[in-house]
């Protein structure tokens, strides 16, 4: 068997996907809040013949924007308390079962997080995203170290993992797209507009709620920037 590496057969397949123009995009969004406005702005239609299994609360959007087929999953409203929901148990579920049914050249996990005061936090993640030197550059956009938990608040134990591990932002999804995109080989990048400063004076859910509006008009704005930026181009120019 070849050996795996530059040169390799394996190799080869992989940089001539990369040089492909992206034809499909997968859009992970945690609250039905978030998921709206990215919906309307690219007239995403309701799959009202679901290729989820029947009875879980998932919603898929999808449609066609340029020439890109868009797809936009939200793990809907929990059955018990109508909640969203939210974490890493759901994101994970659903970004599974939408890669093996959808097969997307990219994933776009879109949200809001929580930030820090201090800014020059900056290191090593555990897990890198596909890198997207070009968006970057052409879009403007800050690079920076995600770490996911399942809460809004932070533990003085997930504080320690997120000072050692140079986290400049925190959200409750990210890691769990990035594992199952990473397990299933899909290239996936992660686009977070922050509501609240962790460390800052104010309690984070009552300034998660206060900008979550005004803040989710920002992410659909970058992530409208980001889809336009991607229309057109292969991974390999992203
Ligand atoms: N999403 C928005 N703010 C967040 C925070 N502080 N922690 C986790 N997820 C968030």
């Amino acid at each position: 068997m070849a050996p795996h590496g530059e040169g390799s057969e394996e190799a080869m397949v992989v940089q001539d996907e990369n040089r492909k123009p992206i034809s499909s995009i997968l859009i992970v969004i945690a609250m039905q809040t978030e998921a709206m406005p990215i919906v309307n702005k690219f007239q995403l239609k309701e799959d009202l013949d679901s290729v989820f299994p029947k009875g879980v609360p998932w919603v898929r959007y999808h449609g066609v924007y340029k020439d890109l087929h868009i797809d936009l999953v939200w793990p809907g409203k929990d059955s018990t308390l109508g909640v969203d929901s939210v974490g890493t148990i759901s994101a994970s579920l659903v970004t599974y079962a939408a890669i093996q049914a959808l097969q997307p050249d990219l994933i776009i996990n879109a949200g809001t997080a929580g930030s820090f005061k201090v800014f020059d936090l900056y290191g090593v993640g555990s897990r890198q995203s596909f890198s997207t030197p070009n968006l970057l550059k052409e879009l403007n956009l800050k690079a920076g170290k995600l770490s996911t938990g399942d809460s809004l608040d932070m533990s003085p134990q997930e504080e320690a993992s997120i000072v050692a591990n140079d986290a400049t932002v925190k959200d409750m999804e990210g890691a769990a797209v990035a594992y199952v995109a990473d397990l299933l080989k899909v290239p996936a990048i992660f686009i977070k507009a922050v509501t609240d400063i962790v460390d800052g004076e104010k309690p984070t859910a009552e300034e998660f709620l206060q900008n979550l509006a005004a803040v989710t008009a920002a992410l659909d704005q970058a992530v409208t920037q980001v889809v336009d930026f991607i229309n057109g181009k292969c991974l390999s120019e992203l």
